[in-house]
């Protein structure tokens, strides 16, 4: 019997999987977090409470924020995935303005955390270019940085809000 297959595109480039419980098989339980770390070699994105509650593991899933360490990797297939690692410019290696705005305003300080919440603010301004306050806090509500670099991190997306243009 033919095994089945998934497919999911990652930053561009799809990757394909068989389904199973075999050797080298995307099992049933198979979160996309361990997927893209362990089958696919992207650790940008963290994994931390495992359970999405802190938003360390956000990557851009169709558009759409979501926890990659209760999203399971079955549940993809077809899917389009954006990753950290996938928001430098692929020929240039520029850093996209939001990345490059988080060095600028000092939004971190340990770093773990950094990934998860540069998606959900890149998901959000994909979707509101030009969110107020609330808009922001509530984006990243569900995004927690244990070294408290919070209103950093509000400063740094509200400049990229207010200067990168984006759609009116
Ligand atoms: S590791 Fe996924 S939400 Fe905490
Ligand atoms: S910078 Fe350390 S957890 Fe956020």
């Amino acid at each position: 019997m033919e095994a089945s297959m998934i497919s999911i595109i990652v930053n561009g480039k799809e990757y394909a999987f068989s389904v199973g419980d075999g050797h080298g098989q995307v099992a049933c339980s198979e979160t996309l977090s361990f997927t893209l770390r362990e089958r696919i070699g992207l650790t940008g994105s963290k994994e931390s409470c495992g359970e999405g509650a802190c938003g360390c593991c956000t990557v851009i899933m169709d558009g759409d924020a979501i926890t990659s360490c209760n999203t399971l990797t079955l549940d993809c297939d077809g899917s389009s995935i954006v990753t950290i690692e996938g928001l430098e410019d692929p020929v240039t290696g520029e850093l996209d303005p939001l990345q490059q705005a988080f060095i600028d305003y000092y939004a971190f300080q340990c770093g773990f955390c950094t990934p998860g919440i540069i998606m959900a603010a890149k998901a959000l301004l994909n979707k509101n270019p030009h969110p107020n306050d609330d808009e922001i806090k509530e984006g990243l509500s569900g995004n927690y940085c244990r070294c408290i670099s919070q209103y950093h991190v509000i400063d740094a997306v509200k400049y990229v809000a207010e200067n990168s243009g984006g759609e009116e």
